[in-house]
C-alpha cells in the first residue's frame, strides 16, 4: 500500500514538472496503474478506499503511518484538493489515470470517472435533497465494529479503521433526513450493550452535531468520540457491568473508572484522535462543574463534543432496557433531561436535543407536560 501512495505522489509531481505528454508523465502513470492491479489482485478486492481524517489517512480498515515524505505529501495533496474519500476500482487505465492525476496536480476540476470514486463530504452533506436513499446500516459495516468491541475486552487491542467507516456511514445516512437516528431502536433489541449503546451515542451526537452546522472531518471527529465514549466499559468485569440492582463500594469504584480507563487506553493506541480522548474522560462530568466522576480537583468544564455525548448518553440509557432497569417512556427521558439541565447539562443543547428528538419522533417539540 506504501507503493502505491507513494507512486500516485511521485506522478502528481511529474506532472506538475513535465507537459502532459511527456515520456515520465506517462511512466509514473502506468506505474499506478500497475501498483494498483498488484494490490488489487494480492488483496483479492475489487476497489482500495483512502479516507483522510484530519491528518489521518485511513486505508480500507488501516490508519496508516505517517512514516515517509510521501505519505505526508499524499495526505496534503488530497485535502488541498477536498478529497476526504477517494476509491480506485479495478479496471482502471492509463488514460483515466492520467487525466486525474493531471487535474490532482494542476489544480483543475476534479471529477470521478469510471474507476476513481471521490467524495467531498462538505459537499454531499450540504445536497441533501440530491442524494439517494439514505444507506442502511449494514451488518457489513456493524459487524467489525461489534466484534472489535468483543475483542478490546479481550486484548485491548482496537482496529480503529472499522470504526470510522461505520461513523461516515452515520453521516451518509444523517445527511438525508435527522429521522435516521431512530433506525436503531431495532439494534437494542441486542444484548451487549455496550456496544449498541455506543452505536446509539454516536448517532445522536452527530444529530446534534450536525444540527449546530459542524460537519465534514470535525462532525466525522464528534462521532467518532461518541461511539468511543465508553470503550473503557470493556474493562469492567461483564458481572459489574451487567448486574442488576445498585452497584456498591468497589463494584461502583470499577464502574467509575471506565472514563479513566477509556482514555488511557485511547492514548496508548495509535491513530486515536485527541478529541475522542477528552469525551472518554470528561463524559461524566456535570456542567456545572460540581462534583462527578472522575473526580477532579478543580472545576473543569467538559468540552462541546463531551457536553453532547453526555446528553446522548443519558438519552440512551434511560430510554433502553438494561439489565438493572426498564426503559423510560421517551418523553420521560426528555423530561428529566430537561430537569437536569443547567446542572448535568448544558441547557442550550438539553433544548436542542428536545426539538432534534421532537422531530425524529414526529412528536411536538416540546413535550407537554401532561404526558409524562
Ligand atoms: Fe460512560
Ligand atoms: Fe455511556
Amino acid at each position: 500500500m506504501d507503493q502505491l501512495i507513494i507512486q500516485i505522489t511521485a506522478a502528481a509531481n511529474t506532472r506538475t514538472l513535465y507537459p502532459a505528454n511527456h515520456p515520465s508523465v506517462s511512466h509514473s502513470n502506468g506505474l499506478v496503474v500497475k501498483t494498483l492491479a498488484n494490490i488489487l489482485e494480492e488483496r483479492q478486492v475489487e476497489s482500495i478506499t483512502f479516507l483522510v481524517l484530519g491528518d489521518e489517512l485511513v486505508v480500507e480498515q488501516d490508519v496508516m503511518r505517517k512514516s515517509s515524505l510521501s505519505h505526508r505529501q499524499f495526505v496534503e495533496l488530497l485535502k488541498r484538493r477536498g478529497i476526504e474519500r477517494m476509491t480506485l476500482a479495478a479496471g482502471l487505465e492509463v488514460e483515466e489515470a492520467h487525466a486525474f492525476i493531471g487535474a490532482l496536480a494542476g489544480g483543475e476540476d476534479l471529477e470521478s470517472s469510471p474507476h476513481i470514486t471521490l467524495g467531498h463530504v462538505h459537499v454531499s452533506l450540504e445536497q441533501e435533497q440530491e442524494r439517494e436513499a439514505p444507506r442502511d446500516l449494514t451488518p457489513d459495516l456493524l459487524e467489525p465494529v461489534r466484534d472489535a468491541f468483543a475483542r478490546f475486552r479481550v486484548d485491548h487491542t482496537l482496529p480503529l479503521g472499522p470504526m470510522e467507516q461505520l461513523v461516515w456511514s452515520f453521516i451518509d445516512s444523517l445527511s438525508q433526513t435527522t429521522r435516521s437516528i431512530l433506525p436503531l431502536a431495532k439494534l437494542k433489541e441486542h444484548d451487549e450493550y455496550t456496544f449498541i449503546h455506543s452505536v446509539n451515542v454516536s448517532m445522536l451526537v452527530l444529530a446534534q452535531a450536525r444540527s449546530f452546522g459542524i460537519k465534514g472531518p470535525m462532525l466525522h471527529a464528534f462521532g467518532l468520540a461518541g461511539l468511543l465514549h465508553d470503550i473503557g466499559k470493556l474493562t469492567v468485569p461483564l458481572a459489574v457491568l451487567t448486574k442488576p440492582g445498585k452497584l456498591e463500594g468497589e463494584e461502583w469504584a470499577m464502574m467509575q473508572s471506565h472514563t479513566i480507563q477509556g482514555a488511557w487506553y485511547l492514548s496508548e493506541m495509535e491513530g486515536a484522535m485527541p478529541l475522542s480522548i477528552a469525551v472518554a474522560y470528561e463524559h461524566h462530568l456535570r456542567y456545572d462543574g460540581e462534583q462527578n466522576y472522575p473526580v477532579l480537583k478543580t472545576k473543569r468544564v467538559p468540552n462541546l463534543a463531551s457536553r453532547m455525548t453526555s446528553i446522548g448518553d443519558a438519552y440512551d440509557a434511560m430510554s433502553t432496557i438494561r439489565p438493572y432497569q426498564q426503559p423510560l417512556m421517551r418523553s420521560a427521558a426528555l423530561e428529566i433531561l430537561k430537569k437536569r439541565s443547567e446542572s448535568f447539562y448544558d441547557p442550550l443543547l438539553v433544548a436542542n436535543f428536545v426539538r432534534l428528538i421532537g422531530y425524529a419522533t414526529g412528536a411536538e417539540a416540546e413535550v407537554p407536560p401532561e404526558r409524562v
